[in-house]
């Protein structure tokens, strides 16, 4: 049995053993990372002894530090490697329309996205006030980065029937401060394709970089394409395309911390480098927002590559898009629940017909019968949805999704939807961001079971209830509050 003392710092040190057997005590109360069951947060192939190799190759560099690259060359070397399997994959490289693609490995999708922005506004210092444009459904990484690098976000709305923005709209959103607009390719939360041919040539009209998020789908789409799924243009050869972002710790299913920024030369990528002379310690030159970094990650991610290699993610697209037919089938045969959008990528999205049963108590209740979605507020005029991101491991179990689907749908409909008390309602519809004080937010948390010490409650339909409810700026601080209550030290 393990200790009732869990101080970080014990007087005495515990034996190894015994530390290892409590993070697997704590690791049993987190949802599955493997098994095909949780579709958020985790990307599994689903590959025999993956696993080992990679946790073998994380170890061996889990020490080298990035800072250096001339006194940890092993690094650059795979980070060099990494880069161009990026590049080729996404239409850059020798015999390419993009041959001199440069790039470099970045700990995920939020510090490529950051650097993108940083890049970009820093290649343009004549423009006081820098704005970039986005597509609404642009992942909120790009608002870190604005507020990050203050610089003033142009969100372009979606239409939607398509879950895109319109080109015309994208187009009139540039302004003369504008240094960057942005695409996904494809967006987390609906998995649809932004028109990139169009937008990246209206940005390039405007003399203005054009940025492909391909963080999330940027490992799949190609191989989507080989397999005959009719995948638009979006990376390296369309010509007005500057720069792109892939997650390697998403499809290409390396453990987390490694994403690619790829610029689509030198001179694009120069503004993204820090360097610092002027103190007298050694000179630092970094090309990504981490200075001291750990080489694990990317041993991991290059032990990943190396082993599964091009087939072997021919073959897991191959399985992932199967699961996604099989898991929308799912969706399509159930009533009172429709698609958001056609899945055209790796994503499964869906809402609820109307009458159709309270989604948040459908995820709750898909939850109980092991399946783990994630719930989406409403928003911008778009209903409330819940998002399946869909890797290789789920298909082996992707037949059982049909059943567990109906009988969930079934109890949440019997159990009717989440009534939160009228006066709850009534002040969440009039408070303000600023209105919140620390008593509110503890009864509003009370009242919803998050008590703090990190505990949380069963089922969330009562929370994302309440957040459904509430503007978005409010959603924002209410957040803030809630994982503050919940981010207290143990003693
Ligand atoms: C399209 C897209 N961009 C960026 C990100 C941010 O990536 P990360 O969570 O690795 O920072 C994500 C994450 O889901 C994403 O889907």
């Amino acid at each position: 049995m393990i200790d009732e003392d869990r101080s970080a710092l014990p007087v005495h040190g515990v034996p190894g053993e015994r530390v290892l057997a409590e993070i697997r005590e704590l690791r049993a109360l987190d949802r599955p990372t493997h098994g095909g069951r949780l579709f958020a947060y985790v990307y599994d192939p689903g590959v025999a002894g993956l696993d080992a190799l990679t946790a073998a190759a994380y170890a061996e560099s889990a020490h080298v530090n990035g800072l250096d690259p001339t006194a940890f060359p092993s690094l650059l070397a795979m980070e060099n490697a990494l880069v161009g399997a990026a590049a080729r994959l996404l239409g850059g490289g020798p015999g390419t329309s993009a041959p001199d693609a440069v790039g470099s490995v970045t700990s995920g999708g939020t510090e490529s996205l950051i650097l993108a922005v940083k890049a970009a506004r820093d290649a343009r210092p004549d423009v006081a006030a820098p704005r970039i444009v986005v597509p609404a459904s642009a992942h909120a990484a790009f608002a870190k980065a604005a507020h990050y690098l203050r610089v003033e976000l142009d969100p372009v709305p979606l239409d939607p029937a398509t879950l895109r923005p319109a080109v015309a709209d994208m187009a009139a959103a540039i302004r003369p401060e504008t240094v960057l607009v942005a695409c996904s390719a494809p967006s987390y939360a609906h998995g649809v394709v932004d028109p990139v041919e169009q937008v990246a040539e209206v940005a390039a009209a405007a003399g203005v970089r054009c940025h492909v998020d391909a963080c999330f789908g940027g490992w799949t789409l190609p191989y989507l394409r080989r397999l005959g799924a009719p995948v638009p243009a979006f990376d390296f050869a369309v010509p007005g395309v500057t720069s792109i972002s892939v997650d390697l710790h998403k499809y290409a299913y390396a453990p987390k911390g490694v994403s690619v920024l790829l610029h689509r030369d030198p001179a694009l990528r120069a503004p993204q480098y820090f360097a610092y002379a002027d103190w007298p310690g050694y000179t630092m030159i970094n090309p990504v927002i981490s200075s001291t970094r750990s080489g694990g990650p990317i041993a991991a991610a290059y032990a990943t590559l190396r082993h599964l290699g091009d087939d072997g993610y021919l073959e897991l697209t191959r399985r992932t898009r199967a699961a996604v037919e099989v898991l929308a089938d799912a969706v399509r045969g159930v009533d009172g629940l429709r698609l958001v959008a056609e899945p055209e990528s790796t994503v499964v999205c869906f809402a609820a017909t109307d009458p159709g049963p309270d989604l948040f108590v459908l995820v709750d209740e898909l939850a109980a019968r092991g399946w783990h979605t994630q719930p989406q507020l409403t928003y911008a005029g778009l209903p409330r949805s819940v998002h399946l991101t869909v890797t290789a491991a789920v298909a082996p179990r992707a037949a059982e999704f049909a059943p567990d689907l109906a009988e969930a749908v079934a109890a949440a409909r019997a159990a009717g939807s989440v009534a939160l008390p009228p006066e709850l309602l009534a002040l969440v519809g009039s408070l303000s961001p600023d209105s919140l004080t620390g008593d509110l937010v503890a009864g509003l948390a009370a009242e919803l079971g998050l008590s703090g010490g990190g505990r949380l409650p069963e089922g969330l339909a009562t929370v994302n209830t309440l957040l459904d409810a509430a503007p978005p700026a409010l959603r924002e601080r209410l957040l803030v509050e809630f994982v503050s209550l919940l981010q207290r030290p143990t003693y």
